[in-house]
């Protein structure tokens, strides 16, 4: 959420810092704002809207070997071009870009104004701006720790200043910041996204932690109440193909990111499964049997499709190890004073592995002595530091704000869970092999869900024109139902609610109109007649019913009256959620293609949510 960029080197760093922001713009597009230092001092260009609009609007005379750059998701105060980052002091020599909040912005604001300082923006970095000008110490990034000192909250920033022309510094504390080492030039960025084209040489800086960069190399420095202590960060070479932040010959990162899932699947599922015990070889939990074994319950922690996918998994381990678990928004979960008990297994879920309420949700458990696993996308991030163990999803950079192939994932690392979990406990070799196997196909049937795409797109066109749907399933179909809403909603701007199935009578049934249709989750299990008897009961009322199914279910005479039936292949029960998912998250992509939205940038929103 939020991106920053910095360049320090021998070439000009405005079209640099565009680019740069170009490939960060999807965690936030509210506004974008460059700052440079060269002969003529510190330049500022900054406004509401994308970047190609800042690049479009740019002074011809914007020149300078140093810069930092900004992309913005509004927190403190509207989307306008005051509010965009960089922010300055009054006299415009120091710039300074931000992501976090600084929560006592508004004690810092007041008493910066009874000194008269005039405050041009609602932000709550701006004060950083005046803190650093109004800063004597010696070194800039003695006045930047001061600064810092009086801040409360998170930070990642970028500060240049003109009475230090030839260096940045940046600093970080609860989000990300990320040192690249060029050839006689230093990149700073927020997310590798926008380093991996000019470098994949790169430094992650620790929490609290700060590092001045020059065009010859960087250092690194903790923030410590007595001043700056030296640290010895080095940098180190990422593993990364930069093709993978390119969406290629695709119309968005949504659609190349919908087709990888069978390769990232096969990715995540390779070297731990154990065919011949029925069982998951998931050394990264850092548990052994017995330890596995001592737990009694499951807790699983994540927001928005990650809760809903925390959902599945769930169902995955009561239904395979036998084990009490259920999954609560992490966004919430703190805030209840929850019971941590030491026999329960906490899992945290999180594609960026930067969400801040499940981050803080995972230091709660462990504060209070809890265990906390992570299922986590993004190596190294600050979820998958803080956990004792996990599974990583080898999902590859996701981009799109829409989650898509993570999600898939995080289901396929939750099979695994299970099945290593059932087998220390009391499930048979015998289910443990089948669902090995299981989880081997899926892969080929997610491959078979894609190659419908085209079907799928007229069904999508349909439901389109809905200003309001329904998602509705029961049992292991209703996170598969809300996921699929959640979808719908974040691309298309519908209105698109998840329901269980057998609560729709009980008062939802009441907006079941020809207008509204309803997407119903299927599945070939023990749960079919009662799904089918409730599909009659929305078509008397003449509601538009799309079915999400298995060849083998019989609709009967409803079948005429379905407006789509979306068949998907079989695999065990327990494991069907993620093939019952796919289309769903295909119907979202084509609605919205076919309303016209920016379906990798839905408004409002932004990738990885690191504020409260
Ligand atoms: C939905 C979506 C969000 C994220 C949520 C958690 O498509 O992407 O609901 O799932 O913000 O993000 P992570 O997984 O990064 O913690």
């Amino acid at each position: 959420m939020c991106g920053i960029v910095g360049y320090v080197g021998t070439q000009q760093a405005a079209p640099l810092l565009l680019e740069g922001l170009t490939r960060l713009e999807h965690r936030g597009y509210d506004s974008a704002g460059v700052a440079v230092l060269g002969s003529s001092g510190l330049k500022v260009a900054k406004q509401a809207g994308r970047v190609r609009d800042l690049a479009d609007g740019l002074p011809k005379r914007f020149g300078g070997k140093i810069g930092i750059g900004h992309t913005r998701w509004a927190t403190h105060g509207p989307a306008n071009d005051v509010n965009a980052h960089p922010h300055t002091d009054a006299a415009a020599r120091v710039a300074v870009v931000h992501n976090g909040i600084i929560d006592n912005a508004a004690a810092l604001r007041a008493e910066l104004a009874d000194d008269g300082v005039v405050l041009a923006s609602d932000t709550d970095t701006e004060v950083l701006a005046h803190l650093v000008a109004r800063s004597t110490a010696k070194t800039l990034e003695q006045r930047i720790a001061e600064a810092l000192g009086r801040v409360e909250g998170t930070y990642g920033i970028a500060v240049a200043h003109a009475d230090f022309p030839d260096r940045l510094v940046v600093a970080r504390n609860g989000s990300p910041l990320i040192i690249g080492v060029g050839d006689h030039e230093m990149h700073v960025a927020s997310d590798l996204a926008a380093l991996v084209r000019y470098t994949t040489t790169v430094a992650h800086l620790d929490d609290g932690e700060m590092a001045t960069i020059t065009a010859a190399g960087f250092t690194t420095y903790r923030i410590e109440a007595t001043g700056l202590a030296a640290t010895d960060r080095r940098a180190k070479e990422v593993d990364i193909d930069p093709e993978a932040y390119d969406a290629g010959e695709h119309d968005s990162f949504m659609h190349k990111e919908l087709l990888e899932q069978p390769a990232r699947a096969e990715a995540v599922l390779r070297g731990r499964l154990d065919e011949r015990f029925g069982t998951g070889h998931l050394g990264g939990l850092n548990l052994d049997a017995r330890e596995l074994r001592a737990f009694r319950r499951v807790k699983i922690l994540g927001c928005g499709s990650a809760y809903y996918v925390g959902q599945m998994g769930a169902s995955l381990l009561e239904e395979l190890a036998r084990i009490p678990a259920d999954a609560e928004a992490a966004s919430e979960f703190r805030y209840r004073n929850p019971i941590v008990e030491p026999d329960t297994l906490y899992v945290a879920v999180s594609q960026s592995g930067e969400t801040i309420d499940t981050l803080l949700a995972v230091q709660e458990v462990q504060r209070k002595g809890g265990r906390v696993i992570g299922l986590v996308n993004v190596v190294g991030s600050a979820i998958a530091r803080q956990v004792d163990g996990g599974i990583y999803l080898h999902s590859g950079p996701e981009v799109a704000v829409a989650s898509t192939k993570a999600l898939t994932n995080m289901f396929l690392a939750f099979g695994m869970l299970a099945v290593q979990l059932g087998r220390v406990r009391d499930l048979s070799i015998a289910d443990g092999k089948r669902l090995i196997a299981g989880l081997t196909r899926i892969p080929e049937q997610i491959d078979q869900v894609l190659a419908t795409e085209a079907d799928l797109a007229l069904v999508a066109k349909r439901l389109a024109e809905a200003e309001s749907l329904f998602f509705i399933g029961r049992v292991r179909g209703f996170p598969v139902a809300r996921e699929g809403a959640q979808k719908f909603k974040e691309i298309t701007y519908r209105h698109a609610e998840a329901y269980q199935t057998s609560e729709l009578k009980h008062g939802p049934l009441a907006l079941i109109s020809p207008e509204v249709p309803t997407v119903a989750i299927v599945p070939d299990d023990e749960l079919v007649e009662r799904n089918v008897a409730a599909l009659h009961e929305i078509a008397a009322r003449g509601g538009p019913i799309v079915v999400v199914t298995h060849d083998s279910v019989d609709l009967g005479d409803l079948e005429g009256a379905v407006a789509g039936r979306i068949d998907v292949p079989r695999n065990e029960r327990e494991l069907d959620p993620i093939l019952l998912t796919i289309p769903l998250q295909v119907l979202a992509y084509h609605a919205a293609l076919e309303l016209g939205h920016d379906i990798d940038k839905p408004r409002n929103l932004a990738k990885s949510v690191t504020v409260e």
